[in-house]
């Protein structure tokens, strides 16, 4: 069978770094108390010269490079963004002119912080399909642009930067030994539409609008969710967690990564965290936890994966995966 095959996988991120204590002297915080409910101690802030779309194409090239392609190799770009660069076209579209890539097609995911898991899944029914033998599948964001600097209960959480991955297909036997892309469940549910929003948009205000959440309502429905799907992955695999060898879950909060980890009963050395480094940058945080977790050994060729994450709407998903 058609398997979606991981090539190569890259990172970026905005030259600023912003430490918590940064934020003292512009809202009421302090770095104790964020880092004690958070986990986050710094983030990345795009300049002005630094966009979702720039972001996207630094990963891009970064992913390219390490699966030894160029552009021409690739058949379709997937960007998980909620920050697009405009309106439209999609920011997808202009990533794929920036690489000088002129055949193919592109299009923008929106599932805001589950955008990588949806975009990763949804790579893996075109190339199934047969649609796209080679993916570029990127999750990029510069949430800075749309946090009320003033709110101290959400400015302090979020970052920006981008992550990438390569998918190609591969030749499988179908078994859970297969490199690729083994399972993936998504889930979303409109109710909750009110508890992580942006308060603007094109067709009600005509402004882009501000994040807004009620992060104790978030916070409450998170680890429920999450364990949910991963159950459900796991299912589909039919494999459990004490097969796992990394997990690599949606970068919001330390807490909530630390009670969906113990609640499946997966090991805390197995679990990548960089929550303290990136904050929560939406689509990109699994990437480039993914990203971080190449970079420094720990994930190799044949270890199996699972993605997870959890965002407005809410959204939710996972993907098990072999490296
Ligand atoms: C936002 C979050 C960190 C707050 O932590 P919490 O333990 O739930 O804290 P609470 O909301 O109970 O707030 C406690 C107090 O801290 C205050 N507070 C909020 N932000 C603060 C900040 N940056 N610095 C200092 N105090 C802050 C609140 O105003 C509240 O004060 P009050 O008791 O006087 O009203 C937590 O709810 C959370 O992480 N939620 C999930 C968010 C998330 O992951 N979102 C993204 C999903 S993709």
């Amino acid at each position: 069978m058609i398997r979606s095959v991981v090539r190569g996988n890259g990172a970026a991120l905005p030259r600023r770094i912003m430490k918590n204590a940064d934020f003292e002297g512009m809202v009421e915080t302090s770095d104790e108390w964020i880092v004690q409910r958070t986990g986050i101690r710094q983030r990345h802030v795009a300049a002005d010269d630094e966009t979702t779309a720039s972001l996207g194409e630094a990963a891009a090239r970064a992913a390219l490079d390490s699966a030894g392609m160029t552009p021409a190799d690739i058949d379709l770009i997937i960007l998980a963004t909620s920050t697009p660069n405009n309106t439209f076209p999609a920011t997808s579209v202009e990533i794929q002119n920036r690489l000088g890539m002129h055949h193919g097609f592109a299009f923008d995911l929106q599932a805001v912080c589950s955008g990588f898991v949806y975009a990763v899944a949804t790579a893996d029914l075109y190339i199934r399909g047969g649609l796209a033998k080679r993916v570029l599948v990127i999750g990029s964001e510069t949430f800075s642009r749309i946090l009320d600097w003033n709110d101290r209960s959400t400015c302090v959480l979020f970052g920006d930067g981008a992550g990438a991955l390569i998918l190609e297909a591969g030749e499988g036997a179908g078994a859970i030994t297969d490199r690729g892309v083994l399972a993936a469940s998504l889930r979303s549910d409109g109710v909750h539409k009110d508890k992580l929003f942006v308060d603007g948009g094109p067709s009600t205000t005509g402004t882009v609008g501000h994040l807004r959440m009620e992060g104790r309502e978030v916070f409450k429905h998170a680890v429920g969710m999450i364990t949910d799907v991963i159950e459900a992955t796991f299912g589909e695999a039919g494999i459990t967690a004490q097969d796992l060898d990394w997990f690599v879950p949606h970068q919001a909060n330390k807490r909530i990564i630390d009670a969906s980890a113990k609640k499946l009963g997966i090991a805390e050395q197995k679990v990548v965290v960089t929550v303290d480094l990136h904050g929560n940058t939406s689509a990109a945080s699994v990437p480039l936890a993914l990203a971080v977790a190449v970079a420094d050994g720990r994930i190799k060729k044949g270890d199996l994966v699972l993605l997870e994450a959890m965002g407005g709407g809410f959204t939710w998903g996972a993907v098990l995966l072999r490296w």
